[in-house]
């Protein structure tokens, strides 16, 4: 008896706080994993072996998104072994935040070029070959304050909103190929860039105005992203495209 392939999802900055749960959300509903990541390779490894834990195949490859020809080489080799399905974009720099007018212009260069420019390069690579494999799902961690900035924010979310737009021009231009691209919109995620946040300012006042601000009165968990990922990816979602979804606990609102 032969069994279909499990089908291989490619997370680019599986390494990450909200990255690592979208590879184990994605392993425990039956994919095979490729993360990738940019130095944290130990956090990498404890990644593949939660997945292969959850009877998952599953690989890191240190892999810098914005190196355009190392990506492609990269993505052109998995998919030379098995049919790629879904790709998600969960990578970011690093960033702080302050006004926008004292943000120096070689740093606004360097936060847009990782951002933008790494999903640029990484969609790039991948909708050749998801073409090829019938159709596929991308997507593409944003941030819900792509539609309700904060103040102090904007290199999160500048490159998150175009972005947001390369997905709903790739949705518009390759759905004829079976291809949805969908982002996904955390709000305040205790795990990666804010759980550092948090912790360097410690939790306090700050944190404590926040919860209270929103509607559901408590910060967000990295899972509850992935499984909206997880979603989108899958063929529950199979109508979805163009669409951008806020996990945020109604930040948005
Ligand atoms: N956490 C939140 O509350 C929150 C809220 C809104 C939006 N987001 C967005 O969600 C995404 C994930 O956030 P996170 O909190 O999980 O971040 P994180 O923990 O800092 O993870 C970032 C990931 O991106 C990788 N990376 C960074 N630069 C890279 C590059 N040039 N090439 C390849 N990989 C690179 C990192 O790799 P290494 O660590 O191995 O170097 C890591 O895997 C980001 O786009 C972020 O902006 C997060």
């Amino acid at each position: 008896m032969t069994h279909d392939p499990r089908p291989l999802a490619l997370v680019a900055g599986g390494s990450g706080g909200i990255g690592a749960a979208i590879c184990r959300a994605l392993a425990a509903e039956g994919h095979d994993i490729a993360l990738t990541y940019r130095g944290n390779q130990a956090r990498a490894a404890q990644v593949v072996a939660d997945c292969r834990a959850l009877g998952a195949d599953a690989r890191a490859d240190a892999v810098d998104l914005t190196d355009a020809a190392a990506l492609r080489a990269h993505v052109d080799l998995l998919a030379h072994h098995a049919p790629l399905r879904s790709v998600v974009y969960a990578a970011g720099p690093k960033l702080s935040f302050g006004y926008t007018s004292r943000i120096a212009p070689d740093e606004w260069l360097r936060v847009m070029l990782a951002d933008t420019g790494g999903c640029f390069n990484l969609i790039h690579a991948c909708v050749p070959h998801l073409k090829a494999a019938g159709g596929g799902s991308l997507v593409a961690l944003i941030t819900a304050a792509v539609e309700r900035v904060p103040s102090q924010d904007v290199l999160s979310s500048a490159p998150k909103a175009a972005i947001e737009q390369l997905m709903r021009g790739i949705a518009k231009e390759e759905g004829r190929f079976g291809i949805r691209a969908n982002c996904v919109g955390p709000g305040f995620i205790l795990a990666g860039m804010t759980e550092d946040m948090f912790g360097r300012e410690g939790l306090g006042d700050f944190q404590e105005s926040i919860r209270r601000s929103l509607p559901l009165k408590r910060f967000g968990r990295a899972e509850e992203v992935a499984d909206c990922v997880a979603f989108l990816c899958s063929d529950r979602a199979a109508y979805i495209t163009g669409q951008s979804i806020a996990v945020d606990g109604g930040l948005q609102l």
